[in-house]
Protein backbone atom coordinates (compact mmCIF):
# COMPACT_ATOMS: atom_id res chain seq x y z
CA UNK A 1 0.00 0.00 0.00
CA UNK A 2 1.23 3.25 -1.18
CA UNK A 3 1.60 6.15 1.68
CA UNK A 4 -0.41 9.29 0.80
CA UNK A 5 1.81 12.27 1.49
CA UNK A 6 0.31 14.57 4.74
CA UNK A 7 -1.04 17.97 4.07
CA UNK A 8 -2.65 20.08 6.81
CA UNK A 9 -4.98 22.99 5.71
CA UNK A 10 -4.65 25.69 8.82
CA UNK A 11 -8.10 26.81 8.44
CA UNK A 12 -11.12 25.12 6.93
CA UNK A 13 -11.70 25.41 3.07
CA UNK A 14 -14.82 24.79 0.63
CA UNK A 15 -16.28 21.61 0.82
CA UNK A 16 -15.14 20.40 -3.07
CA UNK A 17 -11.75 21.82 -2.19
CA UNK A 18 -11.47 19.44 0.78
CA UNK A 19 -13.22 16.64 -0.57
CA UNK A 20 -10.71 16.96 -3.90
CA UNK A 21 -7.69 17.06 -1.70
CA UNK A 22 -8.93 14.33 0.54
CA UNK A 23 -9.20 11.79 -2.19
CA UNK A 24 -5.44 12.73 -3.21
CA UNK A 25 -3.94 12.89 0.34
CA UNK A 26 -4.14 12.37 4.03
CA UNK A 27 -5.07 15.51 5.10
CA UNK A 28 -5.50 17.18 8.55
CA UNK A 29 -8.19 19.55 9.26
CA UNK A 30 -8.12 21.94 11.65
CA UNK A 31 -11.95 21.46 12.39
CA UNK A 32 -12.17 24.51 14.97
CA UNK A 33 -11.60 26.61 12.13
CA UNK A 34 -9.67 29.20 14.64
CA UNK A 35 -5.71 30.55 14.21
CA UNK A 36 -3.35 27.79 15.07
CA UNK A 37 -0.71 28.50 18.02
CA UNK A 38 2.90 29.07 17.09
CA UNK A 39 3.20 25.56 18.92
CA UNK A 40 0.94 24.19 16.83
CA UNK A 41 2.19 25.15 13.82
CA UNK A 42 5.39 23.47 14.56
CA UNK A 43 4.08 20.64 15.59
CA UNK A 44 2.42 20.69 12.41
CA UNK A 45 5.62 21.30 10.68
CA UNK A 46 6.96 17.95 11.59
CA UNK A 47 4.12 16.29 10.87
CA UNK A 48 3.41 16.45 7.57
CA UNK A 49 4.83 17.07 3.92
CA UNK A 50 3.14 20.56 3.07
CA UNK A 51 1.49 22.93 5.33
CA UNK A 52 -1.40 25.38 3.80
CA UNK A 53 -1.69 28.27 5.60
CA UNK A 54 -3.69 31.65 5.16
CA UNK A 55 -3.22 34.88 6.14
CA UNK A 56 -4.21 34.17 9.61
CA UNK A 57 -1.04 32.18 10.68
CA UNK A 58 2.24 33.88 11.25
CA UNK A 59 4.91 31.55 9.41
CA UNK A 60 8.15 33.05 10.36
CA UNK A 61 11.43 32.06 11.39
CA UNK A 62 11.06 29.94 14.23
CA UNK A 63 7.66 27.91 12.48
CA UNK A 64 10.05 27.51 9.29
CA UNK A 65 13.01 26.43 11.24
CA UNK A 66 11.90 23.48 13.66
CA UNK A 67 13.82 20.87 14.66
CA UNK A 68 12.92 17.83 12.70
CA UNK A 69 10.95 19.51 10.01
CA UNK A 70 9.15 17.18 7.33
CA UNK A 71 7.03 19.88 5.46
CA UNK A 72 9.25 20.81 1.95
CA UNK A 73 6.41 23.10 0.68
CA UNK A 74 4.01 25.31 2.01
CA UNK A 75 0.74 25.58 -0.15
CA UNK A 76 -0.41 29.42 0.87
CA UNK A 77 -4.19 29.93 0.39
CA UNK A 78 -4.17 33.34 -1.03
CA UNK A 79 -1.93 35.49 -2.97
CA UNK A 80 -0.47 37.80 -0.55
CA UNK A 81 2.46 36.27 1.49
CA UNK A 82 3.77 38.43 3.81
CA UNK A 83 3.23 36.44 6.68
CA UNK A 84 5.33 34.11 5.29
CA UNK A 85 8.89 34.68 6.03
CA UNK A 86 10.45 33.98 3.03
CA UNK A 87 14.18 34.41 3.40
CA UNK A 88 14.09 31.62 6.08
CA UNK A 89 11.95 29.54 4.03
CA UNK A 90 14.95 29.53 1.36
CA UNK A 91 17.44 28.75 4.00
CA UNK A 92 15.79 25.97 5.12
CA UNK A 93 15.09 25.10 1.49
CA UNK A 94 11.26 25.27 1.64
CA UNK A 95 9.49 25.93 -1.28
CA UNK A 96 6.40 28.50 -1.24
CA UNK A 97 3.53 28.93 -3.41
CA UNK A 98 0.52 30.95 -3.28
CA UNK A 99 -2.35 31.72 -5.64
CA UNK A 100 -2.41 34.75 -8.17
CA UNK A 101 -4.79 35.21 -11.28
CA UNK A 102 -8.49 33.73 -9.28
CA UNK A 103 -9.10 36.31 -7.02
CA UNK A 104 -8.47 39.19 -9.37
CA UNK A 105 -11.74 39.96 -10.36
CA UNK A 106 -13.27 38.95 -6.92
CA UNK A 107 -11.37 41.20 -5.14
CA UNK A 108 -11.25 44.37 -7.68
CA UNK A 109 -15.04 43.91 -7.46
CA UNK A 110 -14.68 44.45 -3.84
CA UNK A 111 -12.29 47.50 -4.06
CA UNK A 112 -15.18 49.38 -6.54
CA UNK A 113 -17.96 48.01 -3.81
CA UNK A 114 -15.72 50.00 -1.02
CA UNK A 115 -15.40 52.99 -3.42
CA UNK A 116 -18.86 53.01 -4.37
CA UNK A 117 -20.13 52.51 -0.03
CA UNK A 118 -17.88 55.00 0.86
CA UNK A 119 -17.95 57.90 -2.09
CA UNK A 120 -22.25 57.36 -1.92
CA UNK A 121 -22.10 57.29 2.29
CA UNK A 122 -24.05 54.25 2.05
CA UNK A 123 -22.93 52.63 5.19
CA UNK A 124 -23.87 55.89 6.77
CA UNK A 125 -27.72 55.07 5.39
CA UNK A 126 -28.00 51.43 6.22
CA UNK A 127 -27.07 52.67 9.73
CA UNK A 128 -29.41 55.39 9.89
CA UNK A 129 -32.20 53.26 8.98
CA UNK A 130 -31.64 50.39 10.76
CA UNK A 131 -31.61 52.72 13.84
CA UNK A 132 -35.17 54.24 12.94
CA UNK A 133 -33.48 57.51 12.35
CA UNK A 134 -34.67 58.17 8.49
CA UNK A 135 -36.94 61.22 8.81
CA UNK A 136 -37.71 61.05 4.89
CA UNK A 137 -36.50 62.10 1.41
CA UNK A 138 -34.85 65.46 1.21
CA UNK A 139 -32.47 67.12 -1.43
CA UNK A 140 -29.76 67.41 0.76
CA UNK A 141 -30.03 64.23 2.67
CA UNK A 142 -26.73 62.47 3.11
CA UNK A 143 -25.10 63.47 -0.26
CA UNK A 144 -22.07 61.99 -1.55
CA UNK A 145 -20.10 62.20 -4.36
CA UNK A 146 -20.25 61.60 -8.03
CA UNK A 147 -17.41 59.53 -9.94
CA UNK A 148 -17.76 60.56 -13.75
CA UNK A 149 -14.73 62.46 -14.78
CA UNK A 150 -12.89 62.11 -11.23
CA UNK A 151 -9.05 60.22 -10.69
CA UNK A 152 -8.60 57.58 -9.17
CA UNK A 153 -5.52 57.29 -8.15
CA UNK A 154 -4.10 53.37 -7.51
CA UNK A 155 -1.26 52.54 -5.51
CA UNK A 156 0.86 49.53 -7.13
CA UNK A 157 -1.00 48.67 -10.57
CA UNK A 158 -0.36 44.69 -10.54
CA UNK A 159 -3.10 42.85 -11.71
CA UNK A 160 -5.89 43.67 -9.19
CA UNK A 161 -5.09 47.20 -9.37
CA UNK A 162 -5.48 46.82 -13.17
CA UNK A 163 -8.69 45.07 -13.18
CA UNK A 164 -9.94 47.78 -10.54
CA UNK A 165 -9.05 50.52 -13.00
CA UNK A 166 -10.69 48.98 -15.94
CA UNK A 167 -13.65 48.32 -13.83
CA UNK A 168 -13.87 52.35 -12.71
CA UNK A 169 -12.89 53.60 -15.76
CA UNK A 170 -15.21 51.60 -18.34
CA UNK A 171 -18.00 51.45 -15.96
CA UNK A 172 -18.01 54.83 -14.52
CA UNK A 173 -16.31 57.14 -16.32
CA UNK A 174 -13.46 57.57 -14.09
CA UNK A 175 -9.82 59.00 -15.08
CA UNK A 176 -6.95 56.45 -14.05
CA UNK A 177 -3.70 57.69 -12.72
CA UNK A 178 -1.48 55.46 -10.71
CA UNK A 179 1.96 54.66 -8.59
CA UNK A 180 4.49 51.89 -8.80
CA UNK A 181 7.74 51.33 -8.52
CA UNK A 182 7.81 49.83 -12.26
CA UNK A 183 6.22 51.96 -14.73
CA UNK A 184 3.79 49.18 -17.03
CA UNK A 185 3.87 48.91 -20.20
CA UNK A 186 2.40 51.33 -22.88
CA UNK A 187 -0.33 48.85 -23.82
CA UNK A 188 -1.61 48.26 -20.32
CA UNK A 189 -1.55 52.35 -19.39
CA UNK A 190 -3.10 52.47 -22.95
CA UNK A 191 -6.93 50.08 -22.22
CA UNK A 192 -7.82 52.75 -19.32
CA UNK A 193 -5.30 55.70 -20.11
CA UNK A 194 -3.73 55.30 -16.82
CA UNK A 195 -0.97 58.12 -16.21
CA UNK A 196 2.00 57.13 -14.05
CA UNK A 197 3.08 59.42 -11.25
CA UNK A 198 6.82 58.68 -10.61
CA UNK A 199 6.15 60.11 -7.33
CA UNK A 200 3.29 58.70 -4.54
CA UNK A 201 3.50 62.39 -3.00
CA UNK A 202 1.53 63.99 -6.28
CA UNK A 203 -0.79 60.75 -7.10
CA UNK A 204 -1.65 61.45 -3.69
CA UNK A 205 -2.13 65.04 -4.14
CA UNK A 206 -3.94 64.65 -7.36
CA UNK A 207 -6.26 61.88 -6.53
CA UNK A 208 -10.23 62.07 -5.93
CA UNK A 209 -10.20 58.04 -4.90
CA UNK A 210 -7.00 56.76 -3.76
CA UNK A 211 -6.79 52.95 -3.54
CA UNK A 212 -3.89 50.44 -2.40
CA UNK A 213 -2.79 47.50 -4.43
CA UNK A 214 0.62 47.19 -3.10
CA UNK A 215 2.19 44.13 -1.12
CA UNK A 216 2.49 44.40 2.24
CA UNK A 217 5.48 43.79 4.29
CA UNK A 218 8.59 46.26 5.75
CA UNK A 219 8.69 48.20 2.57
CA UNK A 220 5.22 49.51 2.37
CA UNK A 221 4.78 49.69 6.14
CA UNK A 222 2.30 52.69 6.83
CA UNK A 223 3.00 53.82 3.47
CA UNK A 224 -0.08 56.08 3.56
CA UNK A 225 1.29 58.16 6.67
CA UNK A 226 0.32 61.39 8.23
CA UNK A 227 2.27 63.41 5.84
CA UNK A 228 0.53 61.44 2.89
CA UNK A 229 -3.23 61.97 4.44
CA UNK A 230 -2.38 65.40 4.73
CA UNK A 231 -1.53 66.10 1.34
CA UNK A 232 -4.80 64.94 0.12
CA UNK A 233 -7.61 66.98 -1.31
CA UNK A 234 -10.12 67.67 1.78
CA UNK A 235 -12.42 65.83 -0.97
CA UNK A 236 -10.19 62.47 -1.26
CA UNK A 237 -11.81 58.90 -0.18
CA UNK A 238 -9.00 56.59 0.68
CA UNK A 239 -10.04 52.69 0.00
CA UNK A 240 -7.47 49.64 1.25
CA UNK A 241 -7.99 46.04 0.09
CA UNK A 242 -4.42 45.59 0.28
CA UNK A 243 -2.87 44.80 3.58
CA UNK A 244 -3.65 46.81 6.79
CA UNK A 245 0.14 47.97 7.80
CA UNK A 246 0.47 50.03 4.47
CA UNK A 247 -1.78 52.43 6.37
CA UNK A 248 -0.99 54.43 9.56
CA UNK A 249 -4.41 53.70 11.04
CA UNK A 250 -4.26 55.85 13.92
CA UNK A 251 -3.33 58.76 11.16
CA UNK A 252 -6.04 57.60 9.69
CA UNK A 253 -8.49 57.94 12.33
CA UNK A 254 -7.33 61.78 12.93
CA UNK A 255 -7.16 62.42 9.20
CA UNK A 256 -11.36 60.75 9.12
CA UNK A 257 -12.31 62.39 12.32
CA UNK A 258 -10.81 66.02 11.61
CA UNK A 259 -12.87 65.77 8.08
CA UNK A 260 -8.91 66.58 6.52
CA UNK A 261 -9.77 63.78 4.12
CA UNK A 262 -13.73 62.60 3.39
CA UNK A 263 -14.30 58.85 3.85
CA UNK A 264 -12.03 55.95 3.86
CA UNK A 265 -13.61 52.25 2.67
CA UNK A 266 -11.41 49.52 4.42
CA UNK A 267 -11.48 45.98 3.83
CA UNK A 268 -7.86 45.32 5.99
CA UNK A 269 -6.73 46.59 9.23
CA UNK A 270 -3.21 46.93 10.67
CA UNK A 271 -4.05 44.07 13.44
CA UNK A 272 -6.53 41.96 12.24
CA UNK A 273 -9.38 41.03 13.97
CA UNK A 274 -8.88 44.27 15.66
CA UNK A 275 -9.92 47.04 14.71
CA UNK A 276 -8.91 50.06 15.83
CA UNK A 277 -11.62 51.76 18.38
CA UNK A 278 -11.60 55.02 16.32
CA UNK A 279 -12.45 53.59 13.39
CA UNK A 280 -15.86 51.84 14.69
CA UNK A 281 -16.62 55.25 16.06
CA UNK A 282 -16.73 56.89 12.73
CA UNK A 283 -19.59 57.60 10.57
CA UNK A 284 -17.04 58.52 7.36
CA UNK A 285 -15.38 54.99 7.35
CA UNK A 286 -16.71 51.68 5.99
CA UNK A 287 -15.22 49.10 7.26
CA UNK A 288 -15.73 45.30 6.09
CA UNK A 289 -13.91 42.22 7.74
CA UNK A 290 -11.37 41.09 5.09
CA UNK A 291 -13.62 40.07 2.13
CA UNK A 292 -11.81 40.60 -0.95
CA UNK A 293 -11.31 37.40 -2.12
CA UNK A 294 -14.25 36.19 -0.60
CA UNK A 295 -17.04 34.38 -2.98
CA UNK A 296 -17.42 31.03 -3.07
CA UNK A 297 -16.38 30.79 -6.76
CA UNK A 298 -12.74 32.12 -5.98
CA UNK A 299 -12.72 30.42 -2.42
CA UNK A 300 -13.06 27.15 -4.54
CA UNK A 301 -10.70 28.29 -7.32
CA UNK A 302 -7.97 29.31 -5.07
CA UNK A 303 -7.77 25.81 -3.32
CA UNK A 304 -7.62 24.68 -6.60
CA UNK A 305 -4.80 26.40 -7.45
CA UNK A 306 -3.28 25.34 -4.03
CA UNK A 307 -3.96 21.62 -5.05
CA UNK A 308 -2.90 22.45 -8.61
CA UNK A 309 0.91 23.68 -7.11
CA UNK A 310 0.71 20.28 -5.13
CA UNK A 311 0.05 18.11 -7.61
CA UNK A 312 2.91 19.46 -9.57
CA UNK A 313 5.61 19.51 -6.11
CA UNK A 314 4.56 15.67 -6.29
CA UNK A 315 4.91 14.80 -9.52
CA UNK A 316 8.62 16.66 -9.85
CA UNK A 317 6.88 19.34 -12.10
CA UNK A 318 7.91 22.80 -12.15
CA UNK A 319 5.91 24.97 -9.70
CA UNK A 320 3.79 27.66 -11.85
CA UNK A 321 3.24 29.52 -8.73
CA UNK A 322 6.23 29.06 -6.85
CA UNK A 323 7.11 32.36 -4.89
CA UNK A 324 10.29 30.87 -3.48
C1 LIG B 1 -5.00 37.26 -0.22
O1 LIG B 1 -5.23 36.42 -1.08
O2 LIG B 1 -3.90 37.79 -0.09
C2 LIG B 1 -6.09 37.60 0.72
O3 LIG B 1 -5.89 38.85 1.30
C3 LIG B 1 -6.19 36.56 1.80
O4 LIG B 1 -4.92 36.23 2.20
Amino acid sequence: MSIRPRILLTRRWTREVEQHLASLYDVTRNEHDVPMTADELRKAMREHDVLCPTVTDRIDAAVLGVADRRVRLIGNFGVGINHIDLAAAKQHDIRVTNTPDVLTETTADLAILLLLMATRRAGEGERELRAGRWTGWRPTHLMGQGLAGKTLGLVGFGRIAQVTARKAHLAFGMKIAYHSRRRAAADIEAGTGAHFYASLDELVATADVISLHCPGGAETFHLIDAPRLARMKPTAVLINTARGPVVDEAALVAALGEMRIAAAGLDVYEEEPRVHPGLLALQNAVLLPHLGSATEETRTAMGMRVAANLAAFFAGRPLQDAVC
